[in-house]
């Protein structure tokens, strides 16, 4: 059984924005140094945060996921993780403090198995009535993959089929029990049998469908393979391309590969991560920006980031002096569990160019390659844009990543959504209760 609540609707011929809030922690995107930062552990920053995206009427609060602490010259990264509570645990919590708000952890795919992972998210669906969302990521790295069972994790070419195969596998218990009718409010558990490539398992689920038939999939890889991975089997992507024009080429080409799953475009949601600074004016937003990016790029930090590139200990270099005249070498590691940039020597080339170009340091030119303003300028600008981009095809809508920790929501909240809402591309309440319904997304159809 599903609300099969409408979704939002925007005037005649124009599209509606979808908001997600992303919970800021690791990286640099979240400026620890400014005073009203607080914790990122303490519940009270999660439920501040998803209290005020419920407030916005976003359609869903978004946790992502680190398996393992990263590690920089063999030793913990101080600067950028203080640790990171298991999301589900946070958002059944959360379940209990939102009435609305869609609810979406980051759970890994090749670390998991199905059907303890199924019944957990299943577990949040029901708690939270309907809410919750499951972003699959299968995790590149050996290094996450030594917490692990076996001691390791998979081939590239072997983690998408793992994935692809774990929510089939999920879908199926979730669809294995009967509708509600009357009589038996929560329907009857039916017995199930997988037998796959990964997986083969039998007996009867544990958990009843919720009201949104079962949890929401989102998929974050940019592969080709994770491309397919999401037409085939996705409900929302969480997309890295959040400038107009490489927005618009993977959502041209995230859409384009639906029809081959039998899928129309209206049935996957482009949703790239974005951030924002605002101002009373788009040039006071363009100072803060500034003011922001240095503060997130801190000496230490720009350092950090050069030794991630060189593969060196470059310790002893000044961060507002010339990048190293030595060369990267390509085959050390000295930074574990992060996403690298590509081949060392070509990101140093690039960096050398631009610092010479620009007359750069270290730091500037670090500043540089690794904006992550999005959006920026005053709250009418900010809106506009936003409209901009989901008009012309760039995007459904945006998984906004705030700079603080946990109060960087609010003047979003406060002055951009009222702006969205008069251009009438967002909406002034919630139409449904489940967050298939806010995505405006087709419910579920039973499998067997
Ligand atoms: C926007 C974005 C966000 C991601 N967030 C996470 C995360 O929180 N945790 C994680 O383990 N992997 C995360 N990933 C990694 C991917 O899910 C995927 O495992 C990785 O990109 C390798 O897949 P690919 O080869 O298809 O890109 C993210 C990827 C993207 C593009």
């Amino acid at each position: 059984m599903t609300t099969g609540a409408p979704g939002p609707t925007a005037p005649a011929g124009r599209r509606t924005v979808h908001l997600a809030a992303h919970f800021p922690g690791v990286n640099s995107t979240t400026v620890w140094a400014d005073p009203r930062a607080e914790s990122q552990i303490a519940f009270s920053s999660f439920e501040r945060l998803a209290r005020t995206a419920e407030r916005g009427l976003f359609d869903f609060f978004f946790l992502a996921e680190g398996l393992r602490l990263r590690e920089h010259k063999g030793r913990i990264h101080d600067l950028d993780v203080v640790g990171r509570p298991e999301s589900l645990t946070v958002l059944n919590a959360l379940a209990a403090v939102t009435d609305r708000l869609g609810l979406a952890a980051t759970v890994n795919a090749t670390f998991n198995e199905p059907f303890e992972l199924a019944r957990r998210l299943a577990t949040l669906d029901r708690l939270s009535e309907g809410r919750a969302a499951w972003n699959v990521v299968t995790s590149s790295d050996a290094f996450t993959g030594e917490n692990f069972r076996r001691g390791g994790y998979l081939d590239r070419a072997d983690r998408y089929t793992r994935a692809a195969e774990f929510v089939a596998t999920a879908r199926e218990l979730w669809d294995s029990w009967t509708p509600a009718t009357p009589a038996s409010p929560y329907g009857v558990p039916r017995p199930f049998a997988h037998t796959g490539r990964h997986f083969e398992i039998e007996g009867e689920f544990t958990v009843p469908r919720s009201p949104q038939g079962h949890p929401v999939v989102i998929q974050a890889g940019d592969s080709e393979e994770g491309r397919e991975f999401a037409a085939a089997t996705a409900d929302v992507v969480f997309s890295r391309h959040s400038t107009l024009e490489a927005g618009r080429a993977f959502y041209a080409d995230t859409k384009a590969r639906l029809a081959r799953h039998g899928r129309r475009p209206a049935d996957l949601k482009i949703m790239p991560g974005a951030t924002y600074v605002l101002g009373d004016t788009d040039a006071e937003a363009q100072e803060h920006a500034a003011e922001i990016r240095r503060q997130q790029v801190s000496p230490q930090n720009a350092l950090l980031a050069l030794e991630r590139v060189w593969g060196r200990d470059l310790s002893a270099y000044d961060p507002e002096g010339p990048l190293p005249d030595i060369d990267p070498d390509p085959a050390a590691v000295i930074a574990q569990g992060r996403v690298t940039d590509g081949d060392p020597l070509a990101v140093a080339a690039r960096w050398r160019a631009l610092s010479e170009a620009k007359g750069l340091s270290i730091r500037g030119t670090v500043i540089e390659t690794t904006a992550r303003q999005t959006f920026v300028g005053s709250p009418r600008t900010v809106a506009e844009a936003l409209d901009t981009f989901v008009q012309r095809e760039a995007a459904d809508g945006f998984i906004l990543i705030p700079h603080l920790t946990p109060g960087g929501l609010d003047d979003f909240v406060d002055r951009v959504v009222p702006l969205l809402q008069e251009r009438g591309v967002f909406r002034t309440e919630y139409a449904g209760t489940t967050l298939r319904s806010h995505l405006g997304l087709p419910d579920p159809v039973r499998k067997g």
